[in-house]
C-alpha cells in the first residue's frame, strides 16, 4: 500500500552526519518487511529508490542522499511531501496477473552468445505478445548497480512511429523495416548520468538482445547518443518527462537474413596475470 506524509527534515549538526527523514509509522508491519525494507517513492516530488534505516522498536528513517538532495533542493524546505510504497510492486503484479511468457528456450546460454549476430533485415510476420513479455523480462532481469534497476522500456509497434524513429540516420534503418522496436531508457533520479545508468541500461540491452535471439527472433542494438539530434528528437516524440533519457533501441523481427556465428576470441587483447 502506498503511503503519503510530511516529513520533517533532520539534518546533521557535523559535517559528514546524514540527512533524513523518520517515518511516521511501523514500515516493517506496513510493506511486510523482514531485513531490509526496500522502498520506493517521490520526495516533493522527486522519485527515489532506497532502503529504510531501522532505528529500533519499529522505527525508521530514510537517509536522502547528497544528489537527491541537490534535485529537492533541500536547503530551501524545513518538511518534504513524501510517499512511499514497498519497492516490489512488479513482483507483486506478476504475482497477482502472471504475464505470459515462454518458459524456456531450447537455446543453451553460450549458443546463444556466440551465435547471436546484429539483424537488421526482418520479415512482415509480427511477433507475439507472448515472445515480447519474454524479451522484455529478459531486460528486466539485468544486473545494475545497487539494484537501482533505472530502465524503462518504450514497446513500440507502430509503423509511423518506427519510421520516425529511424529518422534519416542510416544506421537505424533497421528500425523502419522492424515489426516492433523497444527503447530503453533511464531514469536520472534512479540511477544518475554520473552513476551507473548507462552500465545498467546497457546490461538490460544485452539481455534483450540475448533473450531474443534464443527464442528466435532477430534483433540490432541502435546506438543513442545523449544530446543529439536522434535523442532530442525521441524525447519529443514521446513527450518524455525530463528526468527519462532514452539510452538505446532495439529494434525487432523474424529474421531474414542468416548469419553464421564468428570466432571471437582474441588472445592478443587477453592477458595473464600482466599487461
Ligand atoms: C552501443 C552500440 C551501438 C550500436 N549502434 C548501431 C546502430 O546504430 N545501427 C546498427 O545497425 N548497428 C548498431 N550496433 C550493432 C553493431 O554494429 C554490431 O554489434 C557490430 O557490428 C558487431 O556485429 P554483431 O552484433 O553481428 O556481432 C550497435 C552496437 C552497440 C553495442
Amino acid at each position: 500500500m502506498k503511503r503519503e506524509f510530511q516529513a520533517k527534515i533532520v539534518s546533521p549538526d557535523k559535517k559528514g552526519g546524514l540527512t533524513y527523514i523518520e517515518v511516521p509509522f511501523n514500515a516493517a508491519e506496513e510493506f511486510n518487511g523482514k531485513g531490509r525494507i526496500k522502498v520506493q517513492g517521490a520526495l516533493n516530488g522527486h522519485t527515489y529508490r532506497s532502503s529504510l534505516i531501522s532505528k529500533g522498536n519499529g522505527f525508521y528513517i530514510l537517509v536522502i542522499d547528497k544528489k537527491l538532495q541537490k534535485q529537492i533542493g533541500i536547503d530551501d524546505c524545513d518538511t518534504l511531501h513524501v510517499t512511499m510504497e514497498a519497492d516490489n510492486i512488479a513482483v507483486d503484479q506478476n504475482v497477482k496477473t502472471p504475464i505470459e511468457k515462454i518458459e524456456k528456450s531450447s537455446m543453451d546460454v553460450l549458443t546463444a552468445i556466440r551465435t547471436r549476430r546484429s539483424i537488421r533485415r526482418f520479415s512482415k510476420k509480427s511477433i507475439d505478445e507472448k515472445v515480447l513479455n519474454t524479451i522484455m523480462e529478459a531486460g528486466f532481469c539485468a544486473p545494475s548497480a545497487k539494484n537501482k534497476r533505472p530502465w524503462h522500456f518504450i514497446l513500440v509497434k507502430n509503423k509511423e512511429i518506427l519510421k520516425r524513429l529511424a529518422g534519416n540516420d542510416s544506421n537505424h534503418k533497421p528500425i523502419s523495416e522492424a515489426d516492433c522496436c523497444i527503447v530503453i531508457c533511464g531514469d536520472k533520479n534512479i540511477q544518475g548520468m554520473n552513476d551507473f545508468i548507462l552500465e545498467d541500461c546497457s546490461a538490460a540491452v544485452q539481455n534483450i538482445l540475448l533473450a531474443s535471439h534464443g527464442v528466435g527472433i532477430g534483433a540490432v542494438w541502435c546506438g543513442l547518443h545523449t544530446g543529439t539530434k536522434d535523442s532530442k528528437s525521441l524525447t519529443e516524440i514521446f513527450e518524455l518527462p525530463t528526468k527519462i533519457v532514452p539510452i538505446a533501441i532495439v529494434a525487432l523481427g523474424y529474421p531474414e537474413e542468416d548469419k553464421g556465428a564468428v570466432e571471437r576470441f582474441d588472445f592478443s587483447k587477453v592477458h595473464y596475470e600482466k599487461w
